[in-house]
Order: structure tokens, then sequence, then C-alpha cells
């Protein structure tokens, strides 16, 4: 069940001042003392929240917190920051206002923090998705990259903010966050060039040079010494509790986010070391012939080093440095430079760097968070601006008044806003409406603003007349204009009243703002207002190689020319304030009021008189009258009857009709006076806080007898409710025990039956196993009886059989051996004479028949060279068994040769005739028999080669071969063709072809080979032939 709590229930203090009774400076004080104590750091007062800065981490800020603010009533959880967010985020989504939320405060009271805050929150309850997500991360990462170039460390706050920041978050009609818009007001520039003591420069310088890696230095031409660089101070470089090498990673990455280019965050740091070198540039004087002193720069390495990070050609910028060239319509006039003006060129470059650099980091993150979609947007703009600045005496110059400017017009804003507000919520609920008294500060903002003859405006115009204008010119002038103005005082104004003050020195005037008197010291502001850069500088800067530098000094071009002057920084500013101001008035505004406890940046310290001083320039107390001159409170009915309804016995404890009959039952009942309360249409709106607190009272007292009578009939509940709880717990454990018992009994005598039974049935059974036993004992008596005599009767027949089949087959065999004795004494006569013979004529025939029968199926096959044959079965047939061989084999080499051709013949007869010749005598020849016997080897007749040599021979050639002639003289061989016919040997040369030798075979008397396996043979001829007794060849 949701617990619905209020900001009446558990309050430490008030948690609305708009409550607080009575209504001082110092109870005002003492509850916000009180609630800082118990680290409430929230406080409303009507709708504005007040925040205490508690200068240590409290876990008011974990997402079970979101959670709990999340989409609640802003008065129905103690006062936060998550509230007002909570409240302003469901207005613009439900309602489609846009919203802005004003944050306000002293340096160091936790502005940036508070917008960080609301941030945060409204990051947190808004849609969720990919790209919704991306935006988020986006806006959020665009602050560490602002806050490390516009932050530095100041003696009031560690992370001070230098600028004034205004954000509008846009939305799209679901209420998820689109993109942003970042405007940036007036970066304080002078602290590049110069810190007050205890202070630093801007984060990033001590983060490049902390953070970055020793290889980036070097691309950077920096080293990591902060003594190194004349615009560093060194007496707080590193702060405690500040990590700035961990810093540089976090703004790394967050510039990554955001979506700056890797080329881009290079060139951003080659700008930062840019000024770093400038800051070290010193000059000295060179005498020129015409007296003056001319400056010149003295150590030119940092020159050389810083011309070649941004691009520069190094004479261009030694030369703006010296001279300084006037143009003036058609003239253009140069002009030397002294020592002193160097250096006041050197600064005013250095800081237009810097400050241009950052305003143009602001554009590079609009680029990125700009919203892409082009329907209407919802917008939430959060404002962290410079808060209300007052140094020690004389200490405030240009830059508090512009502050201070800034915060008067943002006083005024609230107030009208406020009363607005007030005035409109009256109409809207009909309540008659009374004039509320307050300061009005427009006064002020007109002495600063007014374009004739506010404080700016003269300014301007003293700037920009001829002659000479110094601080003091100006000063003259603002005594002789504004020496009316009841809120401007100077001790030479024509205001005797302050001839006599001492306080007020000569070179100072002082405005009384809204939230007290500022002295301003007037030396510098000419000067700041000029924001004079040299021409020559700018044109240097601009002739630069560097793709960003060039971006930031147009007015360098040269073809760009103009003569007329740059709008003045007061100018400038009044502008922008004046567009912000439009801006915010078209929204519903949200303040958040910061206030610093203490000066030490310490925990738990409240000093009185810091937050005394900071509640009356906020004009919080004024704040609180204005909120109470009307009504102090007001409470829609439903929860107001909802919350008072035990007052009165006819709401309690339900009241059936409209809520509002039943707060008018209520108020009436309690007979509160008519002047104390009205009744607007959906509202009820309590004059005095003591009526609210009656009636909180009231319902306190009601609530205890409530709780009483609670407890009471809560009690008496119990009790009963306890007691019939035992009754029915007795019943219902009587009947279980009952149950249980009788259970218990009946399985028992159960048992003992069973056993009984048991017991019956055993006896019975043996009983009458006993009986069958005995029967079946006797049954096997007689079955073993009858066997044994039936036993008795087989085996006496059995033995009579036996002895009868005995004698029967001795009878037989007598019968058998006496025909035989008869028939061998009959006919032994007749079988003595040709038995033998007829047997052993029987006997071979057999023998013969099987023999037959036998090589007939087992005959060997009928190739001629096959050698197998059955063996020979008995011994006495060898004879005829190889005979039969013998046949076989002449039977089938008949047969195979009876299969043979005319040509196969003449081969066979070849090769026999070979046979004799070579067979046994030759060892070649066994090689040879399976070669086929050709004759012409040449085949002279086909062969084109040999057709003269074939055509020469009229005889058929029987063998043609190349063989080898050995030589006799020197054994040498050449081949020659040999040809055979039937009369004659013809060798004849193998290439020509032509006839060598012809050798009738007449001649030869014989042809002799070797016995080895060569292809030697000679040819031997007869006497006739003496010269060529042998003829040796080869094959
Ligand atoms: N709600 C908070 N919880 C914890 N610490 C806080 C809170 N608000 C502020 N602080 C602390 O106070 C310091 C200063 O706060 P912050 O920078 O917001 O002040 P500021 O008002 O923006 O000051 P300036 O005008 O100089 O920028 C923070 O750095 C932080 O340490
Ligand atoms: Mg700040």
């Amino acid at each position: 069940m949701e617990v619905k709590t209020s900001l009446l229930d558990n309050m430490i203090g008030v948690g609305d001042m708009v409550l607080l009774e009575p209504l001082s400076e110092d109870s005002f004080l003492e509850n916000l003392k009180k609630r800082f104590d118990h680290n409430e750091i929230y406080t409303y007062i009507g709708s504005v929240v007040i925040s205490l800065n508690p200068y240590r981490s409290l876990p008011i800020y974990t997402p079970d917190k979101v959670e709990e603010y999340r989409n609640r009533n802003f008065y129905e959880l103690s006062p936060h920051i998550y509230a007002l967010a909570d409240e302003a985020y469901r207005s613009l989504r439900d309602q489609d206002k846009d919203q802005c939320i004003l944050i306000t405060g002293e340096s160091g009271a936790g502005k940036t923090e508070a917008s960080k805050l609301v941030m945060s929150y409204v990051a947190a309850v808004c849609g969720k998705g990919q790209e919704v997500n991306k935006v988020k991360e986006q806006l959020l990462q665009s602050n560490p990259v602002l806050e490390a170039f516009g932050n530095a460390k100041t003696v009031r706050n560690d992370n001070s903010s230098r600028f004034g920041k205004y954000m509008d978050i846009e939305f799209d009609f679901k209420g998820d966050p689109l993109g942003g818009v970042i405007s940036n007001y007036l970066l304080e520039k002078s602290r590049v060039v110069k810190q007050p003591r205890g202070e630093r420069n801007f984060h990033i310088f001590y983060q490049l040079l902390s953070g970055a890696s020793d290889d980036m230095l070097k691309k950077l031409k920096l080293e990591r010494d902060f003594s190194k660089y004349n615009y560093l101070s060194l007496d707080s470089a590193t702060v405690s509790g500040l990590d700035d090498a961990a810093n540089f990673r976090t703004v790394r990455n967050a510039m990554q986010i955001v979506g700056f280019m890797e080329d881009e965050m290079q060139s951003v740091l080659e700008l930062v070391a840019a000024v770093l070198k400038l800051g070290n540039l010193d000059f000295k004087p060179e005498s020129r012939c015409n007296g003056m002193d001319e400056s010149r720069v003295k150590d030119k390495n940092d020159l050389k080093e810083m011309c070649e990070l941004l691009g520069i050609e190094q004479s261009v910028l030694e030369r703006a440095f010296s001279y300084r060239t006037v143009e003036a319509k058609m003239e253009k006039v140069s002009t030397t430079l002294n020592v002193a003006q160097a250096y006041y060129a050197r600064d005013a470059l250095a800081k237009n760097l810097y400050s241009r650099l950052f305003s143009w980091l602001v554009t590079r993150i609009n680029e990125s968070i700009r919203a892409q979609a082009k329907t209407r947007h919802k917008v939430m703009g959060v404002l962290d601006i410079y808060g209300f600045e007052i140094f020690e005496e004389t200490d405030n110059s240009f830059e508090q008044f512009i502050i201070n400017y800034c915060n008067e017009k943002l006083q005024q804003i609230f107030i009208e806003l406020t009363l607005r507000e007030e005035q409109e919520e009256y109409v809207r609920e009909g309540i008659e409406w009374t004039n509320i008294e307050y300061f009005n500060n427009a006064v002020i903002c007109d002495l600063i603003e007014n374009n004739q003859n506010g404080i700016l405006a003269m300014l301007d115009e003293e700037c920009l007349r001829p002659g000479t204008v110094t601080d003091e010119t100006f000063l003259d002038k603002l005594n002789t204009i504004c020496a009316e103005h009841q809120h401007f005082e100077s001790r030479l104004n024509k205001n005797s009243k302050f001839l006599n003050d001492h306080s007020l020195p000569h070179n100072c005037f002082r405005i009384q703002h809204y939230a007290g008197k500022v002295l301003y010291r007037v030396e510098g502001f000419v000067d700041k207002n000029n924001d004079l850069l040299y021409r020559d500088l700018s044109q240097a800067m601009y002739k630069a190689n560097h793709s960003l530098i060039k971006q930031l000094f147009p007015e360098g071009n040269p073809a760009k020319v103009n003569l007329k002057r740059p709008p003045t920084a007061g100018f400038q500013f009044r502008a922008s304030v004046g567009t912000l101001m439009g801006n915010l008035q078209t929204k519903n505004p949200n303040y958040i009021r910061c206030i610093k406890p203490n000066d030490k940046k310490a925990a738990h310290i409240f000093t009185d008189s810091l937050v005394r001083h900071q509640v009356r320039y906020l004009g919080l107390m004024e704040n609180v009258r204005v909120r109470r001159a009307g009504y102090a409170f007001r409470q829609a009915y439903e929860p107001c009857l909802e919350r008072y309804k035990m007052l009165c016995k006819n709401t309690w404890p339900h009241w059936k009709g409209p809520a509002r009959q039943g707060v008018e039952v209520l108020m009436t009942d309690l007979q509160v006076p008519a002047e104390e309360f009205a009744y607007g249409r959906s509202k009820i709106f309590i004059r005095n806080p003591r009526t609210l607190f009656f009636l909180e009272e009231k319902r306190k007292q009601c609530l205890e007898d409530l709780a009483t009578l609670i407890q009471k009939i809560y009690r008496g509940w119990k009790c009963r409710s306890h007691f019939l709880l035992l009754k029915k717990s007795e019943i219902v454990v009587a009947a279980w025990y009952r149950r249980y018992a009788q259970q218990k009994k009946y399985q028992k005598i159960k048992h003992s039956t069973t056993v009984v039974q048991s017991y019956t049935r055993g006896w019975q059974a043996r009983k009458l196993l006993r009986e069958l036993k005995y029967q079946k004992k006797c049954e096997e008596a007689v079955t073993t009886i009858a066997a044994f005599w039936h036993g008795t009767q087989a085996r006496r027949e059995l033995r009579r059989l036996k002895e009868e089949a005995r004698r029967k087959h001795a009878v037989a065999v007598i019968w058998a051996y006496w025909q035989g004795l008869k028939v061998r004494r009959e006919y032994r006569k007749f079988f003595r004479a040709n038995a033998g013979r007829k047997i052993y004529n029987f006997t071979i025939q057999r023998i013969m028949q099987k023999y037959f029968l036998g090589l007939k199926s087992n005959l060997p096959s009928m190739s001629p060279i096959d050698k197998s044959w059955p063996a020979r079965p008995y011994s006495f047939l060898e004879g005829v068994h190889a005979e039969l061989r013998r046949i076989f084999h002449l039977w089938r080499c008949k047969k195979y040769r009876s299969q043979f051709t005319e040509e196969k013949k003449a081969v066979y007869e070849e090769k026999l005739e070979a046979s004799e010749l070579f067979k046994d005598k030759k060892a070649l020849y066994p090689s040879s028999v399976s070669q086929t016997f050709k004759g012409d080897y040449l085949e002279m007749v086909k062969n084109p080669k040999y057709q003269k040599l074939s055509s020469a021979i009229d005889e058929k050639i029987l063998l043609a071969d190349v063989v080898n002639k050995i030589n006799r003289a020197n054994g040498k061989s050449s081949p020659r063709l040999f040809l055979l016919t039937k009369k004659s040997v013809i060798l004849a040369d193998q290439k020509t072809g032509q006839v060598k030798t012809s050798l009738p075979l007449p001649d030869l008397s014989s042809v002799s080979t070797s016995t080895q396996s060569d292809g030697f043979f000679a040819l031997k001829l007869k006497e006739v032939r003496r010269k060529w007794f042998e003829v040796y060849l080869f094959f």
C-alpha cells in the first residue's frame, strides 16, 4: 500500500518558510540552521527551493530517491531539488509548458551542482532508448568539457564557473530529450593572463600538463612543469581533492562522447598550448633613431615554437608585437609599440585567443547536441549564472559590475514572475486580489542599462569618444549624469551627502543594488569595455596555417577590413542579457536559490553572519513576505479534506458529498474566523500560518485520540480474535484427537481379530493338510506295491519271451546248418571243375571296366604341351597305361595339326628346320622359338627407301635385314643391308641402298655361327673368291 506522506509530516523545523511563525530574519536563519544541522539542506519558500551547500556528499541523490520523488506532488514529500525538477518536468510533459530553472547564489553556493542534479534527475525519469540515451549522454557530457575550459579554482570555490551558462534542453511531445542549445555569457578572460592570489588559471591548463602523455606534450612542445609557464600561478597549482590527470582523461572521453573528432581535439589542445607559450614571451626595448623605444621579442624560442604550433610565419607575429597599423579612411599609419604596449598586446591576444576558443567550443558542442527533429519542441532551460559578487573594499571591477547587473535583471524577473504567478493564481481561483508591497529593482536596472543615461551607455559613449579617454573621464561623466540617482553614490558628484564619506574613495563609485551596496573601482572599465585587440595581431592570426585559429579571427581577413569598431563588451553583454530575459519571460520559472553556509568550504559549519548576508541580498525574506502577503498556504480541497476530516464528526470517517462542501463543513465546525481563509475554485487559501498550525495541532491531537481508539479497538479485536482462534483450535484439536483415538482402538481390535482368525485358519489348514498328506501317502503306497507287482510280472514274462526266442534261433541255426550240410553234400560234385576261371575272368572284367570308365572321366586337356596323365591304378596295368598315354598324345597332336592353315604349316616347318639346325647347339635358340620367322624384316617392297634396291634384284628376297660387317683389317664394324635370295647373298649400303657385294650361293663353301648367345655368323667362300675368303657378319 502506498504511504501518503506530506511536507508537514516529520518536519525538522519548517519545510516551507511561508509557514514560519513568527516570521523574522532570526527565525528564518534559525530554521535554516536547524534543518542544515539535521542534513536537511533543502527548504521551500512556496515553490522556490533554498539549497544550502553541504560541502560533503549526502545519500540523498540515490536512484531510490529519484524513484521516491518521481510523479509525486511538490508538497507531498520533504523538500528536495528532485521535487522541483519533477514538478518542472511533469508540467513540461503533461501541460505543454516551457520551463526554466533559474539557479542563483554566490560563488561556491552550489549552483553548478544543482544544475547537474536537475539534469541528471530529468535524464533519469524521462524516456529511454538507444537514441534518447545517446542524446542524454551527450547533454550530460557537455558539462565536464565546459567545466574544464570555463571553471577555475578561486578562493571561494575549487570549481568556480567563470562564465554564465544557460542551457535549453529540448523535448518531444512524449517528454523524451531531443537535444539542446547552450548559451554562454562573459567568460572571465582576464584570468588567462593573471590570477588573484590563491587562485588558479582555468582547469584545462593544469589538466593538460598533468594528464597528457609524454608523447602528446612533445607534440605540443610543452613541458610538464607548471613553473615553466608565466601564465600559471604557482601558489595553488595543485588543489587537494582535484585529480587533474584523471580529469583530463574524463574531459577527453567527454569530448569524444559529445562528438569531437580526434583532429579537432588536437587543434583545441594546440591552442591551449599556444596560450601558454604566448605567456612566456618577453620583450626588450630597442632604441630607434627618432629617440623612441621599440619593443623586440627577447627570447625567440617560445615565439618560434608557438608559431610552429599555429602555423604562423614567425616574422609576421614578431612584427605585430613591435608595430601597430592604424587605418583611418584611406590612410594607413604604422606606429611602433613600446615594451608596455607589447605586453598589453600579448595579453590581449592570449585573452582573445582563449575566450574565442571557449565560444567556439560552445558552438561546436551545440552543433553536436542540436535537436534533429523539426517538430515543435518543449523546452526546459537551466540557468547557472554567476551569483552576486561583492568583493572586499575596492576590489570590484568591470566584471563584478557586469555580473551584478545580470543578477539585478534576474531579481527583477524573479519578482515579476513570482508576483505575476501569484496574481494569476488568485485570479484563476476567483480570490479577491490585494496589492502586495515589494521593492521593485527596475530602477537599478534602469540606472545601469538605460540607453540614454545608463552607466553602460555612458561607458560606451566614453569609449567611442575621440580625444583622451581614461577611466577618470568616465567617472566624471557618471558623476555629472547620475548624480541625482538615488541608487548611485560617488564622492565627486554634486550630492554633498557623500563629500565626507571616507568609505567612498575618489576613484570609485557605489551602487545600491537590491542585494546591498557595492563599491566599484573604475580602473580598467574603459579598457575592459573596449576589449581591444590590435588589428595587426588579428591579421597575423588569420594568416595562420591552422584550421581552427583562422576561424577564430575572421576580422583579420584583409579582404573584409571593417573600419567600424567592434561592439564593446558591455554592449554585447547587455544585448545577450536582454535576449536571455526575453527568453526566460516566455517560460514558466522554477527557482533554486543557493546559499553558502561558510567560507571555509567545510561541512557542518553554519556561519550565521554569512548566511544572513545571503538571505538578505537574495531577498529571501522579501520573497516569503510577498508569498504571505496574500495567503500563506493553499491546498486543493481533496487533499485538505483527506488531511483534516478527522477534526469533524460530519466528515469523519467518510464524507459523501463534494470535497469543497466537506471542507466548508469542516471549517465551520472548527469555527475558524472567516477572514483567515478563502475558498477558491479548486483550493482553499489560508491567510495566516497560525491557522494552518492550529489545524495541524488539532489534527495531531485528534490523531493521538484516534490512535488510542484504534489501539483500543485493535487490542480488543486482537484478544477476541485470539480467544476465538484458541477456541476454534481447541475444537479442532479435540476432534482430531478423538478421531485419532477411535482410529487407534479400531485398528487394535481389527488386528486382534485378524490374529485370532489367522490362528483358527492355520489350525484348520494344518489339520486338512495332515489328512491330505496321509491320503497321499496311502495312494503312493498302493502305486508302489502295484508297480512292484507289475515289474515282477513283466520281468517274469520277459525272461520267458527271451528263452523262447533263444530257442527259436537255435532251431533256425541248427536248421540252416542241417540244410547247408545237405546242399553241400548234394552239389559238391558240380562245383569244383571251372568255378575258379570263371571267377577270375569275371573279376578282371570288372576291374578293366572300372579302369576305363575312370580314365575317361580323368583325361588331361587337348593341349599338346600338357604333360599331365592320371596315375596308374594297378601295377599290372603299367604297359597298357603308358601305351594309352602315347596314343592319346598322338591323337591330340593330330587333332591340333589338323586345325593349321597352309601359312602356319610353312612357319612350323621352318621352325622345325631351325630346331634341327640349332636346338641344343646355339645358346640363343630357345629365345628365338617364340618369334615367328618373317624373312623380309626390312619390308623391302613397301619401304620406298629400298625400292630402287629391290627393283635391282629380280629374284624373290628370302631374307632382308641390317647386319654389321666386320672389317677384317681393323675389326671395326659397318652396317650393311643383308639380302638373301635363292641364288645369292647380297650386301648393300644401308644409307644409299647401293649393292656393295653380291655373292652367288654356289660361291659359299659354308656358313658358321658360334654356340654362344650372340648374333655372329661367318660366310666362308670357296677358292674362287680368294680375296674374300671369309666374311664376318653379325646382327
Ligand atoms: N548538493 C551538494 N552536495 C555535495 N556537495 C556540494 C553540493 N553542492 C555543492 N557542493 C560542493 O560545493 C562545491 C561548489 O559548488 P558549485 O561549483 O556548484 O558552486 P557554484 O555556485 O557553481 O559556484 P560558482 O559560482 O563559483 O561557479 C562543489 O564543488 C561541491 O564540492
Ligand atoms: Mg558554478
